[in-house]
């Protein structure tokens, strides 16, 4: 039995590494175990591999979570600020895109340089390509067992993530790890992810793959966002629909508002005051991509027509087309393409203030695995490094 490490966490992502230092330098052995062969690797493909890795604002509505109230008490001890003391301290370099996104200028390779130099300077050890057998609780703590040792230790961690994007080495472990202690697991489902169509919707929409467009969509739940909507060759995609699929539910309509910058009705009445000859396609193609039109008219059986010959109706039918486009989805990518897992290890069970287990004591839940997800926009990361911090803290 090795008895080197008070601190096992398990899960070299951003929660884990972020704990595992936090934890070293407060004097605690800590070892952090990884199955995969590299450290970080959602870090590394994140934000088109500069990693959009915090938000310049982060507030507790920017999160889904069963109980609203759970993430403030970590998101207000290590904020925003901190992690950008950190980035400073590391001098690497950075920008902010539309909506406060914090992005690195050069690479997501030093976002997780940053994590890995924070552990070795907090000498908490990484070992990679190690499988974990089991974790039971004993007198002492646990025991965590892997191929080739046993392990005993004070606390454990689990920092495993959640489902989405298998191939990056994703895996239900830490939801396994709950339900054998007894702690409910929240139903999980794919989130920020694109949704796919219905076969008539994509027939109707297949030409337009590739064009993009500033919309703002509401769910049923009246949840919206502005922002760009891309439609792919199986349904639609961009960060507004990434960002609505969070609060999509199957069955539902999206109701997309296509020029969400203009008053339509008021901006249709002028140019039919102004140019009454003009065509309802080519007024359309001064605010929309022309092809988006073209189909458009066609799905929605608008005729082409000289505005002031519109009718009265078909002035309305063309606003309400405008102002709420309904598509309903028939689905989305799935894990595969979600960039976060919604649902997952429940709040109820965890202390928001240390992450840990109310009713095993020594084990800790950080990230993605626990029924906390953000918005698209650094937030991921944000709440990664603060429920990591917090356990940090006191495992
Ligand atoms: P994370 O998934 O990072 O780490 C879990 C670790 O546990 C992995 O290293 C894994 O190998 C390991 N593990 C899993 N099962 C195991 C087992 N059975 N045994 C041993 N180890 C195991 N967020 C954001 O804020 N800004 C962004 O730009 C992006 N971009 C982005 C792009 C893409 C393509 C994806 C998929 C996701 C994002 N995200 C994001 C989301 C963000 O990556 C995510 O929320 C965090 O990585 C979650 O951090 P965790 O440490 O909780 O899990």
């Amino acid at each position: 039995m090795n008895k080197d490490f008070d601190v096992i966490v398990i899960g070299a992502g951003a929660a884990g590494l972020m704990c595992a230092a936090q934890a070293g330098y407060r004097g605690r052995k800590v070892l952090v175990l990884d199955h995969a062969k590299q450290a970080g690797k959602k870090i590394l493909i994140s934000g088109g591999g500069r990693c959009n890795f915090t938000n310049m604002d982060v507030e507790p509505n920017n999160y889904l979570c069963s109980n609203p109230h759970f993430v403030k008490s970590a998101l207000s001890r290590y904020t925003q600020w901190d992690f950008l003391g950190l980035i400073a301290k590391y001098n690497v370099a950075y920008h902010e895109r539309d909506f406060g996104q914090l992005f690195c200028d050069d690479s997501a390779k030093e976002i997780v340089r940053i994590l890995m130099s924070e552990c070795q300077g907090a000498n908490a050890t990484v070992r990679l390509r190690t499988d974990i057998k089991s974790v039971e609780k004993v007198d002492s703590g646990f025991v965590v067992e892997t191929p080739s040792v046993k392990y005993q230790v004070e606390s454990v961690v689990v920092a495993t993530g959640g489902l989405s994007m298998p191939k990056l080495g994703a895996t239900p472990f830490g939801y396994q790890v709950a339900e054998q202690f007894g702690l409910p697991v929240l139903p999980t489902k794919a989130g920020l992810v694109p949704v796919t169509l219905h076969q008539s919707d994509k027939d109707a929409l297949s030409e337009l793959s590739g064009v993009s467009l500033p919309v703002r969509i509401e769910s049923k739940d009246q949840t919206s966002f502005a922002a760009d909507m891309l439609f792919t060759h199986r349904g639609l995609s961009g960060p507004v629909v990434l960002q609505i699929s969070n609060y999509w539910l199957p069955g539902e309509a999206l109701n997309i508002d296509l020029l969400p910058s203009m008053d339509v009705e008021q901006s249709l009445t002028e140019q039919k005051q102004k140019s009454p000859n003009q065509s309802l396609k080519n007024t359309l193609a001064q605010w929309l991509p022309k092809r988006f039109v073209e189909v458009l008219l066609a799905e929605q059986k608008l005729a082409d027509k000289p505005l002031k010959q519109l009718q009265h109706k078909e002035f309305d039918a063309v606003v309400q087309t405008l102002s709420a486009w309904q598509i309903k989805p028939n689905g989305t990518e799935g894990y595969r393409t979600a960039e976060v897992t919604l649902g997952g290890v429940d709040t109820n069970a965890i202390s928001s203030k240390s992450m840990m287990c109310k009713t095993v004591q020594g084990l800790y839940f950080v990230g993605e695995v626990v029924d906390v997800s953000g918005w698209l926009g650094g937030y991921n990361f944000q709440w990664a490094w603060a429920s990591g911090w917090a356990a940090g803290q006191e495992c």
